[in-house]
């Protein structure tokens, strides 16, 4: 509701201040001044709808006991969160708006005037609550995978796909029963739990890798369900920074599916990472032989080159050895080595992670290169230090079409003169799949959590 034209341009600056905050997220040189930005949006949003209501019926005294609580809770878990552990956090964080949406929606619906809801309000109750609830329980089932609360394998059983068309089917004519009505507290609540079911059967058999995908997608959900209570209450700065959500929120779906070369719907119904036919064994089970070396003749090969390329991977962040990994960029540096990183779009667990971490190590912005900016550049690269990364180097990807990664674009990490490998067994990543990389001459193993590998590398090059 709007009671002024004043408020129409506060909400319309808060707007805008959303999409400049986003259109700052697009490199993570400004990326901090973009949150930062979209925070200010929400700020003057939330401000300017706090005189507004005295005029409704609401409980205030509840409104601010939600404030009280949820504000130091939310500070604190974004403040102590671990890097590993972000997309959990921005799991619950999701789930908790869409549920939200699809209980303002239930409300507003149950408060309707006893001749029932008109279409306008009807329509987007049912779009806000089914949406809103897939996003929620959803949400809760990525949350427990990625922090294995439950097996994360994906989930299935025979008949599955009949049972999820079944309850789908369901909702749909309990939804249309709803907007054609407009009555029915009790159809909605049952549309509202048939939902949450939904949630729960969309998700579990998606294997917990795949999580950050689906996190994004139910994130573009609950930003769908906001716009939609945004029509419920007549509020086009909810319709507006919602639709903002969901828009976005698709787009780094697509971007995360392509950046792995699969189809969104591999990703939702291919049950990846059950069952990875004709993915080799463990390591050294068909006799191949690894050429493994010590810090310091590694130390001496770092030191004597004059380009080296660090690709991170899920295993930096793990090892949490992201300042140690720039202390031995230093180190080269100042030896007159010319040191960058490759950043895959989907290295690690979630979009951005590499950035996000090196950028805590103050790495500076230009050492960071993307993948197209770089790949190029592996031919006259003395030596690719490969720290904690696996899927997003292995050659399978362009050479074994039977491969699950197959089709995903890759660092050329292969085209480099010598390959350095920094994990700390023979075990796959992600994908489960072997690396040819690993077997490959020019490959040297440094075996050992990647944090005190780094270490020794430093005090080796140092010494060097
Ligand atoms: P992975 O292929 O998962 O490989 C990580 C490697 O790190 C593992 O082989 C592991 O080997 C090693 N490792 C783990 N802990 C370590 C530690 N403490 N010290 C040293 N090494 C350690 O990682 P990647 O190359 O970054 O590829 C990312 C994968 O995740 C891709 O397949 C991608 O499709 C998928 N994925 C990414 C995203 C986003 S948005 N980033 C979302 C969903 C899925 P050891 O166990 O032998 O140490």
């Amino acid at each position: 509701m709007i009671p002024s034209p004043a408020y129409a341009l506060i909400y319309l600056a808060a707007a805008v201040l959303f999409i400049l905050g986003l259109s700052q997220l697009s490199s993570p040189r400004h990326a901090r001044r973009g949150n930062l930005i979209a925070a200010l949006g929400m700020l003057v949003a939330f401000a300017a709808t706090l005189p507004l209501l005295h005029r409704t019926e609401l409980n205030l005294g509840l409104i601010a006991l939600g404030v009280v609580v949820g504000a130091p809770i939310g500070a604190w878990a974004a403040r102590a969160v671990r890097m590993t552990a972000m997309p959990q956090m921005v799991a619950t964080f999701n789930g908790v708006g869409g549920g939200a949406a699809a209980l303002v929606s239930t409300v507003e619906f149950l408060r309707a005037p006893a001749g029932g809801a008109a279409l306008t309000l009807s329509l987007p109750v049912v779009f806000s609550v089914v949406i809103g609830a897939v996003s929620f329980s959803g949400s809760g089932v990525a949350y427990a995978k990625l922090q294995e609360l439950m097996r994360g394998t994906p989930i299935t059983y025979r008949g599955q796909q009949a049972v999820n068309g079944g309850v789908a089917l369901a909702i749909v004519a309990l939804a249309v029963l709803l907007v054609v009505t407009g009555v029915g507290g009790a159809a909605l609540l049952g549309l509202l739990l048939l939902a949450l079911v939904l949630g729960v059967a969309f998700v579990l058999p998606i294997g917990g890798a795949d999580m950050p995908v689906v996190i994004s997608l139910l994130n573009a959900f609950t930003g769908l369900a906001v716009a939609g209570d945004g029509f419920v209450v007549n509020s086009p700065v909810l319709i507006i920074g919602g639709t903002l959500v969901g828009a976005s929120g698709t787009l780094l779906t697509k971007m995360m599916s392509d950046a792995m070369g699969r189809s969104l719907g591999n990703v939702l119904f291919g049950a990846f990472g059950q069952v990875v036919a004709g993915s080799a064994g463990p390591v050294g089970a068909e006799g191949r032989s690894v050429r493994s070396g010590s810090a310091e003749d590694i130390g001496t090969l770092l030191a004597y080159a004059q380009r080296v390329v660090i690709v991170p991977g899920y295993g930096l962040a793990v090892a949490q050895a992201q300042h140690v990994a720039k202390e031995l960029a230093d180190a080269l540096e100042q030896r007159g080595v010319t040191v960058e990183y490759a950043i895959h779009p989907v290295a690690g667990r979630m979009p951005g992670h590499m950035n996000v971490l090196l950028a805590e190590a103050n790495v500076p912005y230009d050492q960071l290169k993307e993948m197209d900016a770089i790949n190029d550049s592996f031919k006259t690269t003395d030596v690719a230090l490969v720290v904690g990364a696996n899927d997003v180097v292995n050659p399978a990807a362009r050479n074994s079409p039977g491969s699950p990664i197959y089709g995903m674009p890759i660092l050329n990490v292969d085209e480099a003169h010598q390959i350095v490998f920094l994990k700390r067994s023979m075990r796959p990543g992600f994908a489960g799949i072997d690396n040819e990389l690993l077997y490959d001459p020019k490959t040297v193993m440094l075996f050992g959590d990647a944090k005190a590998s780094l270490t020794k590398l430093v005090g080796a090059v140092k010494a060097a």
